[in-house]
């Protein structure tokens, strides 16, 4: 439950939109009076997330989520309800009410970790401009090229050689070693006890959320001998490098603009590029492109060009990477530049618009890979051949959804003839590897569980109506027992809305997320939110489902007294008979009058 009152949070849920808010992470257009886009929760190729503008709650017709903004940045930057409160409320400039002691909540929530890279960023930042020790940060920068302006925007740092510089001004922040371990920015000691800061005599790029939150750090050597030449912050609860993509919460903007994005491998390529002008750029930092990362894009742009170094094109890792795009429907192309060159020094030497013509006449990654597959087999040899088939193998036996046939059958068509394979051998063997699949690989964090067979359809939709209509809430919690809903989620929404009536609360889908903690119930209550119901026709529908469910109940427990009765009779139970007979002449009065009515 939250510990904020909520009168606050309805004030930081009045000023925020949760349009601005979701926009900042999913494409949306307007349809009606609602906004659809791609569902940053699943992969999917046509909009079903939809933002409702007036309920403020978003609800994805596709895999079911669905909540209210602040539930949306608890799912999307995977931050506690109290982290997205915060947001919000910082952004909107509502205070929030000062607590004494850290809750359990904050203690082991990741606004800690959030905070330490926060502060880490200052300090580095600081240190790089300001400090005595960063002079030579600083050379190393302007021998680089980089503007002032470039160091500001990219908030460019560095860590000095001392081994507890940051631990330090962390200690005065009410930040203990502990956390600052756990934000992968110190390290403890080997022998004895203690710390010491991870990063050290290193310039350092932070590496920011979509949210615009520092995350983590890459940080690069000054000195070409010390290694690595690039330190990067470990796995953290908030730093999934397999998901982020630096430099786009910088750069989405542009890159939306320009529905296309160019994909470079390093934090110096992007700035490089960012500084000369392409500014629609994003960067994987040490890792191959994975789904995440192609899903993000995807969210922001339709096209892909991945910009490789010289050397880098035939790497394991790029060909993974290919592969990962491969089997998405993304347009993805490839550049690869001149042996020599990586992205930062091919800008430089030859300029933006000779980039941007080469990102235009980008290969197709299937060409591509296909090419790279042919200069690292012998093809002319069957050995060869077959060894470049089981590097494609996984990649058509991953195409196996009954919506990839036809890329399936293209890539095979393709390999086939590259290869000089018959595609029939291609084919049956791509398909003896599918029966015996090897163990399917576990994806980090996939993407959502899948929704819960829902409630009844009816007990939904009353429920709708009466978060649409709150008029009928009294009366329908006079004449409505609760249990006479079948499923057990909707009788706690249905409970949540009268409790929430006889307390004189707004009803609000919005406010009622926050009390909720069941996530199913979240889900349920904007699909019941999302229902069309017809102002004029409410009352009438309202009556309509009161009534459908009255005779369902009804029927129920005639149902039951006629089993409870045969016990009564066949243990000869005098008392218990009266008694059941009594109440079945009720029911059947009961039921009597609804067909009346029905009738009438
Ligand atoms: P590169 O070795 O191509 O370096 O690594 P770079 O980006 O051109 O860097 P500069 O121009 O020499 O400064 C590309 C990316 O691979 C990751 C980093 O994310 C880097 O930006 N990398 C590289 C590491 O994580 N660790 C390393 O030791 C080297
Ligand atoms: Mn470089």
């Amino acid at each position: 439950m939250p510990r904020i009152p909520e009168d606050i949070l309805e004030r930081i849920r009045d000023a925020t939109d949760i349009v601005d808010v979701v926009s900042e992470h999913v494409q949306l257009g307007k349809k009606g009076r609602n906004f659809f886009g791609l569902c940053p929760f699943h992969d999917e190729k046509s909009p079903s997330f939809s933002v409702n503008p007036d309920r403020q709650i978003y609800h994805c017709f596709g895999c079911g989520v669905g909540g209210n903004v602040f539930k949306f940045l608890q799912e999307v930057d995977r931050v506690t309800f109290m982290e997205a409160v915060k947001f919000l409320a910082e952004r909107t400039g509502i205070n929030l009410p000062e607590r004494s002691g850290p809750s359990r909540e904050e203690a082991d929530s990741a606004d800690r970790l959030y905070r330490a890279n926060d502060l880490a960023q200052k300090y580095f930042h600081h240190m790089l401009l300001n400090d005595e020790a960063g002079t030579e940060a600083r050379e190393y920068l302007l021998a680089r090229r980089l503007e002032p302006e470039t160091i500001e925007r990219f908030g460019i740092g560095y860590a000095t050689p001392g081994w507890d510089g940051l631990l330090k001004a962390a200690g005065h922040r009410d930040l203990p070693p502990q956390i600052m371990e756990q934000a992968g920015l110190a390290l403890p000691r080997q022998s004895g006890n203690g710390h010491y800061d991870r990063f050290r005599d290193r310039v350092t790029f932070p590496i920011a959320n979509l949210s615009n939150r520092t995350i983590a750090f890459g940080a690069r050597a000054l000195q070409p001998d010390q290694e690595p030449k690039y330190l990067n912050s470990p796995e953290t609860p908030i730093y999934h490098k397999g998901r982020v993509l630096y430099g786009l919460s910088d750069t989405r903007d542009a890159v939306r603009r320009q529905d296309s994005v160019i994909v470079v491998e390093g934090y110096m390529d992007l700035i490089s590029l960012v500084q000369a002008g392409i500014e629609h750029v994003a960067a994987t930092s040490g890792t191959a492109l994975t789904e995440d990362h192609c899903r993000t894009l995807a969210r922001y742009a339709h096209k892909v060009v991945l910009l490789f170094d010289g050397d880098a094109a035939g790497s394991t890792a790029a060909m993974r990477g290919l592969e990962v795009l491969l089997s998405t429907k993304i347009d993805a192309r490839v550049v690869s530049l001149p042996p020599e060159h990586d992205p930062d020094t091919f800008v430089q030497e030859h300029g933006p618009d000779t980039l941007l013509a080469r990102a235009e006449n980008a290969q197709s990654v299937l060409d591509f890979y296909l090419q790279q597959l042919a200069l690292h087999h012998d093809l002319s040899s069957v050995e060869g051949k077959s060894r470049a088939v089981e590097t494609f193998k996984p990649l058509l036996t991953k195409l196996d959804k009954p919506q990839d046939a036809i890329r399936r059958d293209l890539l095979l068509r393709e390999v086939s003839q590259r290869l000089s394979i018959d595609e029939q051998a291609l084919r049956d063997e791509v398909k003896a590897s599918v029966r015996h699949p090897r163990a399917p690989r576990r994806i980090e964090n996939e993407p959502r569980q899948a929704p819960l067979p829902d409630p009844p359809k009816l007990e939904l939709e009353f429920i709708g109506l009466l978060l649409n209509f709150p008029q009928y809430i009294p009366d329908t919690a006079r004449e409505f027992a609760i249990e006479t809903l079948t499923d057990p989620r909707v009788q706690a929404l249905c409970r949540m809305l009268f409790n929430r009536h006889a307390e004189n609360k707004t009803i609000d889908v919005g406010m009622m997320i926050n009390e909720l903690d069941d996530d199913t119930l979240s889900r349920l209550i904007t699909k019941c939110e999302a229902e069309g119901f017809d102002e004029e026709q409410s009352e009438q529908q309202w009556r309509d489902y009161l009534r459908h469910f009255q005779k369902k109940s009804n029927q129920a427990h005639i149902d039951a007294a006629r089993q409870a009765l045969g016990q009564a009779a066949a243990s000869n139970d005098e008392d218990e008979i009266a008694r059941i007979s009594t109440e079945l002449v009720q029911l059947n009065r009961q039921r009597q009058a609804f067909v009346a009515e029905q009738n009438s």
